[in-house]
């Protein structure tokens, strides 16, 4: 849709439906207080007041409701002053300073016409002062309970400050791990991503918006941003709608229902209609399909890059654009307070459709209960980083944290048996960069480093010798490797802190390599030919490709960035204080060419298989050959993974045995449920993750090869079992065939239960229609 293109309106200062809107407002008021408030006993409900007070304001107090401005320097009671008295203002984000942000609140209460609060947006994407793991990290726990208590304790941190909105969680299904922005989103499984996000917001929003301590939370970004053409931030997306609904849409569809306040619309392009201007996914999925009653926010400045896309002449036609799809809130641009009034005037927008956007803001404002309480004391609030949050920061990390490898049993280490421990590595004692992406508010001088805590677990005992040999992880130089060597050679065990900072990742830090930077398989090789073991710890941002130091090392701890208290949990699983329980999130390739690469793939016509595949290497160069495979793989990597997707070894054993399903045949709507028994067959207690996948062998449209159902955390002593059941009803096999509406198909459906996607054992059942 283009809106008609017309210049040269006046700016008019009088307008009659103002007019019309003070006069019509006023009689509403009195004819609501009276009837109204006799006939409820003085309660309003939120649509009563919401209508209430629309009915009083002119259009350019919508507009400004309409309005978010970046308050970052925090003076901008002060630069903002006069906006916000006239009520130019709906919502300010980035100031965190709770004297600034109170005043700003007086200024829109005390001195506004309508005294009506502020929205204070902020990224708390990870933890406030107090930072958790990176959501991808997060994601690794496979717990949403861990995941709501962190978004809990952000919340509780973020509210003291006057923040009341948070533009979490991030649920881009991702897949593509050059991109920057995998490391704030929660994998690559639409059903994964579901449970984490809806936990997520559980966490910031609570039960009642209205209480202290919760604060309104954003899905974002609304929607495919996760797929940009090679991994490129902000690049084009191309996402067939069955694709669209069936993987990337599900989590979003997901924070609808468990009542997300918000969304944030995707800086990227959907087959030629930017995400900012885009009906199709803001006004009949989000409104008409999934009946979305809250409000919508542009990403930053994303509704005048509709003109740097081609999609608009400028901001006026970017502002009509997003405005007709249902963007309610312009985040930090002016192409809202500069124009809808114009188009208002001359008829291209109608007043109804202002009145509708906001609508949507101003339920979220009373439903946050700003309008009774505007103001922060921070003495209500949760202090910073208190042992509470600490001690949450510290199992989110260690449920994060997935053992890759384990050769030879090498860890957990034994502290009997050392005296002394290599600690090398420009990861092992880099406070900042264990916070990872995306931590506006985290306190770097609050963490806690492997290294010092690993000399606090060990003691006096053990010899800790430390030597960074990189200044970062990109130095090229391999000088001080001599030195790492030497000492590794002449300690009992070395540990390696690999990986990538934080700057690495996140928005804008796409990389095309994703090998380890810099010189650090280098330092691996040199380190490694000093002969004893040697223990990988990587911090990073997001898969990495390790497939040339894989086999340098006898064990790999894949760490992400932990967050604060990231050193005590990585010291408590290398010296088997605790087991590893962290699972795969997301699917590592062996090179970035295999990118994409995920677990939920489609079968293909020509599906590869461990005979039918050949190697480069393995061409005969005396037989000339015209075909090789004839199936979907790659001559050089094969079609399989460094790691598949859910994969995370333990200090224990465990085996799945048994499985089992409650009907061969279950009808539409019924529930089946399938079961198996978890087995810890090892003398260690630990925890295993549990994890259902299920395979829809034909459809009216081809489907993905696996697809987890389910999950379960489950903690065995030695030699424990358990049987671990899920129930699984037909609704929970719907997927959007072709005519995109969501149904489940009868026919025959397979069923793995497992450790991993690799899920072994399997078992068939049938649906068929109810009687
Ligand atoms: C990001 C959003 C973020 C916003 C506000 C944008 O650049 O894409 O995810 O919420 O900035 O900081």
């Amino acid at each position: 849709m283009h809106y008609p293109l017309r210049r040269g309106i006046p700016d008019l200062k009088f307008r009659w439906f103002d007019v019309y809107t003070v006069l019509h407002g006023l009689m509403v008021m009195m004819f609501m207080s009276t009837t109204l408030a006799n006939e409820l006993g003085d309660t309003l409900t939120t649509e009563q007041r919401v209508s209430q007070l629309l009915a009083t304001m002119t259009l350019d107090e919508k507009i400004g409701q309409m309005s978010q401005r970046n308050a970052g320097d925090c003076h901008a009671s002060h630069h903002l002053g006069d906006d916000l008295r006239a009520g130019r203002i709906g919502s300010v984000l980035n100031c965190v300073d709770v004297d600034s942000v109170n005043e700003m609140q007086r200024i829109v209460v005390e001195e506004s016409r309508l005294g009506i609060p502020l929205l204070v947006g902020r990224d708390v994407i990870h933890g406030f002062k107090t930072v958790l793991p990176i959501p991808l990290g997060q994601a690794a726990t496979f717990n949403p309970e861990i995941v709501k208590r962190g978004a809990e304790v952000s919340a509780e941190e973020a509210a003291s400050t006057g923040v009341n909105w948070t533009f979490a969680p991030m649920i881009d299904i991702s897949r593509d791990a050059r991109w920057g922005r995998i490391a704030e989103s929660l994998g690559e499984d639409p059903y994964l991503a579901s449970q984490l996000g809806v936990a997520m917001i559980q966490g910031f929003q609570g039960s009642d918006l209205s209480a202290k301590g919760t604060i309104a939370a954003c899905a974002k970004h609304f929607a495919g941003y996760g797929a940009s053409e090679s991994g490129r931030d902000y690049d084009t997306t191309n996402i067939p709608e069955n694709e669209l609904r069936n993987v990337y849409l599900r989590p979003f569809k997901a924070a609808v229902e468990a009542g997300v306040t918000t969304l944030m619309t995707s800086f990227s392009d959907l087959d030629g209609i930017p995400a900012t201007a885009n009906d199709f996914l803001l006004r009949k999925i989000l409104r008409e399909e999934w009946q979305f009653d809250g409000f919508v926010v542009s990403d930053w400045d994303s509704v005048r890059q509709l003109h740097v896309h081609g999609l608009t002449d400028g901001d006026r036609g970017s502002a009509y654009e997003a405005v007709t799809a249902g963007v309610n809130m312009e985040m930090a641009g002016d192409a809202y307070i500069n124009h809808i009034a114009g188009l208002v005037e001359e008829g291209l927008l109608d007043l109804a459709t202002i009145d509708d956007l906001v609508t949507g803001i101003l339920r979220a404002k009373f439903q946050l209960g700003l309008f009774e309480n505007p103001y922060t004391n921070p003495a209500d609030h949760r202090a910073f980083a208190d042992q509470g949050a600490l001690e949450i920061s510290q199992q989110a990390a260690l449920e994060s944290v997935v053992l890759l490898k384990n050769d030879g049993d090498a860890l957990p280490l034994s502290l009997p048996d050392l005296s002394s421990i290599a600690v090398i590595g420009p990861l092992a004692d880099a406070p900042f960069e264990q916070l990872g992406t995306w931590i506006f508010d985290g306190d770097a001088d609050l963490s806690v480093t492997g290294l010092s805590a690993i000399r606090n677990l060990v003691g006096d005992n053990v010899d800790v010798r430390y030597v960074r040999a990189m200044e970062t992880s990109r130095s090229k130089s391999t000088e001080p490797f001599g030195e790492a060597a030497d000492v590794a050679e002449k300690s009992d065990a070395v540990i390696l802190f690999l990986g990538e900072e934080a700057i690495l990742s996140g928005e804008a830090h796409s990389r095309a390599d994703i090998n380890l930077p810099g010189a650090q398989a280098e330092l691996v090789r040199r380190v490694r030919d000093a002969g004893k073991p040697v223990i990988a710890v990587i911090l990073a941002g997001r898969p990495l490709t390790l497939s040339n130091i894989v086999n340098e090392v006898d064990a790999i701890l894949y760490a992400w960035h932990p967050g604060t208290m990231g050193g005590p949990a990585i010291a408590d699983l290398l010296f088997g204080i605790e087991s590893p329980s962290g699972k795969l999130p997301v699917t590592f390739p062996r090179v970035v060419g295999q990118i994409p690469i995920y677990y939920n793939h489609k079968n293909t016509g020509k599906p590869p298989s461990a005979d039918s595949i050949v190697h480069i290497d393995d061409i005969d160069a005396h037989a000339p050959q015209t075909s090789l495979g004839m199936s979907a793989f790659h001559l050089d990597a094969g079609f399989t993974p460094l790691f598949v997707f859910g994969h995370g070894l333990s200090y224990a054993q465990f085996e799945y045995r048994d499985i089992r399903i409650s009907a061969s045949q279950v009808s539409l709507g019924d529930t089946v449920t399938v079961s198996a028994e978890l087995v810890n067959v090892s003398d260690i207690a630990a925890t295993e993750v549990a994890q259902l996948y299920v395979r829809d062998l034909v459809g009216s449209v081809t489907r993905p090869v696996k697809e987890l159902k389910g999950f379960k955390r489950v903690r065995l002593e030695p030699h424990q079992s358990q049987t671990v059941e899920f129930q699984l009803h037909t609704d929970d096999l719907a997927f959007y065939g072709r005519d995109m509406k969501l149904k489940t198909e009868t026919g025959s459906f397979r069923v793995g239960i497992g450790g991993s996607s690799d899920a072994e054992l399997q078992q068939e059942f049938v649906i068929v229609v109810s009687d």
